[in-house]
């Protein structure tokens, strides 16, 4: 068996490279989830952390509708493709739908439409969901990181805010919200409107987040409906 020694790979600084990117690639090329992910076939390392949230809570079912808020690469939609089984090719009941969205343009994937949009100009009316609505949101959506802690963490925020709003136009009754948030949770304002829509908030962190990031995830299950 090779040792850990061997398996970690070295980065030399490049002339040119900046420190920052050099850190980058040696976290990337010595990151287990990213291997991982290269080995099973996910558009990104990301696509564990859905599994996980998946894995404790349950809410990607064969059947379901999702709606996956800042997709791309595709990731989450994969995950969400494969376990509501919109990527079957054999049609059957148990047949889930995954829409996926994002600002930038995403590879075609199995089971998933794609569309290319901004989601503060999303036109929900337009989104083909079951009877408009879907059974589970997802947001993994990021701002570019601007490096101030405040304007970032304000930024996800906005992001979180517009999923929510977007939750309460086109969830189900009993849906389920999964958004990024930043440390320090979702504002207290925002924590306080999730509570009034959903019978249960929690905030975690996946094992496979970063620790050193200061992401966490907000799961909001049972929408209590239009009020
Ligand atoms: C961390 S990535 C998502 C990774 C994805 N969950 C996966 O598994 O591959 C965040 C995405 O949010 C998207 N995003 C940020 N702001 C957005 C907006 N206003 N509307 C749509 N997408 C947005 C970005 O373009 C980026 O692709």
């Amino acid at each position: 068996m090779r040792g850990q020694r061997e398996l970690h790979t070295r980065v030399k600084t490049a002339k040119g490279r900046k420190l920052s990117s050099t850190r980058w690639l040696k976290r990337q090329l010595n990151d287990p989830y990213v291997k991982l992910a290269k080995q099973e076939g996910f558009k990104s390392r990301a696509a564990y952390k859905l599994m996980q949230l998946d894995d404790k809570f349950r809410f990607l079912l064969p059947g379901k509708i999702v709606l996956d808020l800042g997709s791309a690469p595709g990731g989450w939609s994969q995950v969400a493709a494969s376990r509501t089984n919109s990527d079957k090719q054999q049609p059957n009941s148990e047949m889930g739908r995954v829409i996926a969205v994002d600002l930038t343009e995403m590879d075609p994937l199995q089971g998933v439409m794609f569309i290319q949009a901004d989601i503060h100009s999303l036109e929900l009316s337009k989104i083909d969901l079951e009877q408009g609505k879907a059974d589970v949101i997802l947001s993994d959506m990021a701002a570019p990181s601007t490096g101030h802690k405040q304007t970032d963490h304000l930024r996800i925020i906005t992001l979180c805010e517009v999923a929510l709003n977007i939750a309460k136009e086109s969830l189900m009754p009993e849906g389920v919200l999964v958004a990024k948030v930043l440390e320090g949770g979702a504002g207290s304002e925002l924590q306080k409107e999730l509570k009034a829509n959903f019978t249960t908030v929690k905030t975690v962190k996946p094992e496979a987040s970063r620790k050193d990031s200061s992401e966490k995830y907000i799961v909001a299950l049972g929408f209590r409906g239009m009020q």
